[in-house]
């Protein structure tokens, strides 16, 4: 009982002193002999894109708050950053704003250098792809693709040299995904089943962009961004990359939508792909932290899906 308390005193202790160390780039953990020995882990570096309302802020406050991570909270607007870097957290929080624009090559790039000075030799732990835009009136859906779509990708293209060897990349899809690919038939839809090359992806981006304007442009945005998910998989086996569905989440992007839960709970699917031990690289995760199939929807409380042996699709 003695060594019980003795040990929990000192993890307590060890708890409370760490809040220099994450500020000086280590995370200390106590040997639990009761020594005063200490060893050092580095500390998890996680860029999350679009982090300045929403999911995303929702996710680097826990990020900093429960998982003892620094976060480069990337917002498009500096401003938007700034203010929400004063309002959303205290002095001395382990988290800094990386201005970025998803949508832009140059934005990305300077972005990716502006860190490569700020990481020294430092790697980054993750890569969350949060930013995202939904197709309405301001949204054409050429915005919603190169946002949804090949902003990840220019994201991973750029970020990926800062990516420690067995880093984590988590990205943001949505139940809208597997909506999209239940309307497609045959070839069509053995195409969102597997990995799509780049090259596939911007043929895919075309189709979408011919079918006019509309919510699909969206719902199709995030299929590909699995079916990228996918191919980062097949193309980095050493990474954990991973889609998720954040839920049905009352955020800006589905204000007036019905949506009700907040953007906390819309967090569930990325914290267990960024920090659990996964049985696979590139699955799509749904909102309860399930695996989910990519060709319908899957409600949570439903069963977890587990993959057909062999899947054909009738024209
Ligand atoms: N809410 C849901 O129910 C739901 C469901 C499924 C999937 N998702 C996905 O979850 C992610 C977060 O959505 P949310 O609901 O939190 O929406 P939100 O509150 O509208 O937040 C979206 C974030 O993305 C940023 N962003 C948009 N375009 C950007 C760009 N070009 N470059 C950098 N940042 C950009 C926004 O920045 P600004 O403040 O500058 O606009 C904002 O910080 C999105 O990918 C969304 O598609 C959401």
């Amino acid at each position: 009982m003695m060594m019980m308390m003795m040990t929990t005193a000192l993890l307590l202790f060890c708890l409370l002193s760490s809040t220099s160390a994450l500020r000086s780039g280590t995370t200390r953990l106590c040997s639990v002999n009761q020594q005063s020995e200490e060893m050092t882990l580095p500390l998890r570096r996680v860029l999350v894109t679009g982090a300045n309302q929403g999911i995303g802020l929702a996710l680097a406050k826990q990020l900093v708050a429960d998982h003892g991570c620094h976060v480069y909270l990337g917002s498009r607007s500096a401003e938007k950053g700034n203010k929400v870097l004063e309002e959303e957290f205290e002095a001395g929080d382990s988290v800094e704003l990386l201005q970025i624009d998803v949508s832009s090559d140059e934005s990305v790039e300077a972005a990716a250098s502006d860190l490569s000075a700020r990481l020294g030799d430092e790697k980054l732990y993750a890569i969350v792809n949060n930013a995202g835009i939904i197709s309405n009136e301001q949204n054409r859906a050429s915005a919603v693709l190169n946002t949804n779509t090949r902003g990840p990708i220019r994201v991973v293209d750029n970020f990926i040299k800062h990516l420690q060897p067995k880093g984590r990349i988590v990205n943001l899809g949505s139940g809208g995904g597997p909506n999209f690919v239940s309307t497609l038939r045959g070839k069509d839809k053995e195409r969102y089943m597997n990995a799509m090359s780049n090259d596939e992806i911007e043929a895919e981006i075309a189709k979408i962009e011919a079918m006019g304007e509309g919510f699909s442009s969206y719902q199709g945005s995030k299929a590909l961004v699995t079916c990228y998910t996918m191919a980062l998989a097949e193309k980095y086996p050493e990474l954990m990359c991973s889609s998720v569905s954040p839920g049905w989440i009352l955020t800006n992007m589905t204000r007036g939508m019905g949506a009700s839960k907040s953007p906390e709970e819309g967090t569930v699917s990325l914290r267990k792909c960024l920090f659990e031990n996964l049985p696979k690289s590139g699955w799509y995760w749904g909102s309860d932290g399930l695996r989910s199939p990519l060709h319908y929807m899957r409600n949570p409380g439903e069963p977890e899906y587990v993959e057909e042996e062999s899947m054909t699709f009738a024209n």
